[in-house]
């Protein structure tokens, strides 16, 4: 739908507004305080929940806000593999996370590290050996959340490789809004999920690294996992697990580069970490809104809701929310508590928090390693429903 055809006098804001676009947080500071629960007519016409208090509800209250029906917007046309345990509601979905869990607890990604500095080394080795302008996004973020991604999973180099062109094609058409290109490489994306599958029952390895191979090993409730809910969860990864951690890279690569005194900073004191990655989390989410649909008529911060109504629960606008955050629109280094939503909350708050968070340390001690940082050019930002930069050009020798 081209944006003429959008309603202006009924809808509250849109999202695919260029100058929305521009700058997602002061648009979303302004819906907030006019209207928390936005209507916009886009894409069939859908809620976006502005105020933290709102966003918290809804996601903590799955009966009325349910995964099962849609959980972004727009969403693909076609609707293919389940991504498990996402689309699920509890108790459903509890039985995918417990069987995903044990992949993601502190221990494993703490084994993983050693792997994980040892590629952030190489790759930052050979974008230090480039010529002065250094590609960050595709140099290094992008085979860095792919090389992750692939030795969580138990991936070999060529599936990594295989899985991480698909994924990005993928999400450049969502982005550009071509929903056929989407729908294609969607299917393309569930049927290396299948065959993935197919290959780890046949030849199994080990259930300790490979997580087809463990999964297919435990023994869940309700009976042993169907070769489609294996694909099913493998696929909500290939994408999630890939793309997200990226931009969200690629933002913390930003934020460095443009405020040397955090440079400074985190290269004086150790202690300063483990705040400033959560505000880094608070002020750039990478999904800045994830959707539900209401189960039935209901209300929030008193504006009706009907029953079959798609809800986005915007996670970007919620941490920027002042009611909650004092100096809201201000990164403060320091900040505590720090209670932001970039990970969601309730049911579905993501399983990768302690993966991404390994991450966030690896690539900034990465950067703090560079003898300057400088931002070469204009980044490309992402669109609704992602948050953050998709590409970025460095100057690694500036001084800072
Ligand atoms: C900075 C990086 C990341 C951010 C900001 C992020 C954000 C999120 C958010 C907001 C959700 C909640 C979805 C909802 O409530 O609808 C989620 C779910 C999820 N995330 Fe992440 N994520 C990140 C990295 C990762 C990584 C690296 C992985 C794994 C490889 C991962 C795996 C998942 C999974 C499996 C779920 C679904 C959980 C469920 O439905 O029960 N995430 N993530």
């Amino acid at each position: 739908m081209a944006a003429s055809d959008v309603d202006e006098l009924t809808q509250d804001w849109d999202p695919a507004d260029p100058a929305t676009q521009a700058d997602y947080p002061a648009a979303h500071a302004q819906v907030r305080q006019r209207t928390p629960v936005a209507w916009c007519g886009r894409w069939g016409g859908f809620y976006t929940l502005m105020r933290y208090d709102d966003v918290v509800q809804a996601s903590r209250d799955p009966e009325t806000f349910t995964a099962t029906r849609m959980t972004v917007i727009p969403s693909s046309p076609r609707k293919g593999l389940p991504r498990l345990p996402l689309q699920k509601d509890p108790p459903e979905s509890n039985r995918f996370r417990k069987g995903l869990n044990p992949f993601f607890k502190e221990n494993r990604i703490g084994a993983l590290e050693p792997q994980l500095v040892a590629l952030a080394d190489r790759l930052m080795a050979d974008l230090k050996a480039a010529p002065a302008a250094a590609d960050f996004s595709g140099g290094f973020a992008q085979p860095f959340t792919q090389g992750t991604l692939g030795l969580l999973l138990g991936l070999d180099p060529d599936e990594a490789l295989e899985i991480g062109r698909l994924s990005h094609a993928y999400v450049e058409a969502v982005q550009g809004e071509d929903l056929e290109t989407a729908g294609r490489l969607s299917r393309e994306v569930d049927g290396f999920a299948i065959r993935l599958v197919a290959d780890r029952l046949r030849q199994p390895r080990d259930p300790g690294t490979d997580i087809v191979s463990g999964l297919a090993a435990t023994r869940p409730e309700g009976g042993p996992y169907t070769d489609e809910e294996l694909a099913g969860m493998v696929r909500l990864m290939l994408i999630g697990g890939h793309v997200v951690p990226r931009n969200f890279l690629c933002s913390v690569a930003w934020h460095m580069a443009t405020h040397p005194g955090h440079v400074d900073l985190l290269r004086r004191d150790p202690e300063a970490w483990k705040p400033f990655i959560e505000e880094l989390l608070r002020f750039y989410p990478a999904n800045q809104a994830l959707v539900r649909v209401a189960t039935r008529d209901t209300s929030l911060s008193g504006v009706a809701i009907p029953e079959g109504c798609p809800v986005a629960l915007n996670f970007l606008s919620a941490n920027r929310d002042e009611a909650v955050f004092e100096n809201a629109m201000e990164f403060v280094p320091d900040r505590s508590p720090n209670r932001h939503v970039a990970f969601g909350i309730g049911p579905h708050m993501c399983l990768g928090v302690a993966l991404a968070k390994a991450q966030t340390r690896i690539v900034l001690a990465a950067l703090l390693g560079c003898d300057g940082l400088a931002v070469v050019g204009t980044p490309t930002r992402a669109k609704w429903t992602e948050f953050g930069i998709t590409a970025l050009t460095l100057d690694l020798r500036a001084r800072a």
